[in-house]
């Protein structure tokens, strides 16, 4: 391998596997991504990158471990839209949005899917909103904690449906659908990079994509906004993060990885067959700081007007 030191007594990076963390549980959406993504990146790095879950409320808990790890370009953060919500939704998320992280760049983006146990009785969001009102407090709607994906667009769907649901929260949505499957909660919202198979199988029922647009691979599903929600719009954006103080080489390196990464056929294929979009043009760290400046106050502004709570 390519570690002797040039000149300068230090060896260079990486001299060995990095940890990319996922604050979510294994088999879900950002694991799915982040997996093919340590395996693409794999080739440019000269190193495995070994993905680590760790869930647990809606995603701060690994966001944490990595903006407290050493910054040695070890310890990577795959996260998603829910890293710019924590500021507004929990008192001491743990991290600073905008001070704990050196940005890597933007990864893909997922639309989102409104599904539900199969024998669920609703077969289209028109009478799902006729249900859920007929059925007050009764129905269940899974999601992966405060701040997590399905907990945003369950909360816009509370809004745009105008009636509470129960809300049952998991360490991932891999485990919130093992629970859909197996009929023991009613509703989720959730990324096509965990439901597509699933919707495609007929195992869940499915009733609207959150995209303004139709998903390519789930042609028949109507969009919220064609089914009387104008506007009803989510798109999941996931970035990667390394701690704040990490050497600007150690980030150089890790930026080119990463696009070179993205630009691998073999991810594309399988971002495409999950309905996700490769974000090449902004896989960069002024394309994440954009973004992130960009959520953090419209996230803010939207749990404002709905009434969500500071944990
Ligand atoms: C996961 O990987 O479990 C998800 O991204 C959870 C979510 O944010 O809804």
């Amino acid at each position: 391998s390519a570690m002797l030191a040039t000149g300068a007594a230090q060896a260079e990076y990486p001299e060995r596997p990095i940890n990319m963390v996922v604050p979510f549980a294994a088999g879900g959406p950002t694991d799915n991504v982040a997996r093919s993504l340590a395996e693409a990146m794999r080739p440019s790095l000269g190193q495995t990158v070994v993905v680590e879950n760790k869930g647990g409320a809606g995603g701060t808990i690994g966001t944490t471990q990595v903006a407290r790890a050493q910054p040695d370009g070890y310890s990577i953060l795959l996260m998603h839209a829910g890293f710019s919500t924590a500021p507004s939704l929990y008192k001491n998320p743990g991290y600073d949005p905008y001070k704990s992280f050196e940005p890597i760049g933007l990864v893909v983006d997922v639309p989102m899917t409104i599904i539900a146990r199969s024998d669920f009785p609703p077969n289209n969001i028109k009478e799902l909103a006729e249900y859920v009102k007929a059925n007050k407090d009764k129905v269940s709607l899974a999601n992966a904690g405060i701040g997590a994906a399905s907990h945003l667009c369950g909360t816009m769907l509370v809004e745009a449906l105008g009636v509470q649901l129960l809300t049952i929260p998991y360490k991932g949505t891999a485990p919130a659908m093992n629970d859909l499957l197996g009929k023991q909660v009613d509703l989720m919202c959730d990324q096509t990079t965990n439901t597509t198979q699933q919707i495609d199988s007929g195992k869940v029922k499915a009733y609207a994509v959150t995209s303004l647009q139709r998903v390519p691979t789930l042609p028949k599903l109507p969009t919220m906004d064609e089914s009387g929600y104008k506007g009803f719009e989510v798109g999941i954006w996931h970035g990667m993060w390394v701690p704040k103080g990490t050497p600007k080489p150690v980030v150089d390196k890790l930026v080119k990885s990463l696009q070179a990464g993205l630009a691998d056929p073999k991810f594309q294929e399988r971002m495409k067959q999950l309905g996700a979009t490769v974000l090449t043009n902004e896989a960069n760290p002024q394309g994440l700081e954009a973004k992130v400046k960009q959520q953090v106050p419209q996230w803010a502004e939207l749990f404002k007007k709905a009434g969500v709570e500071q944990q």
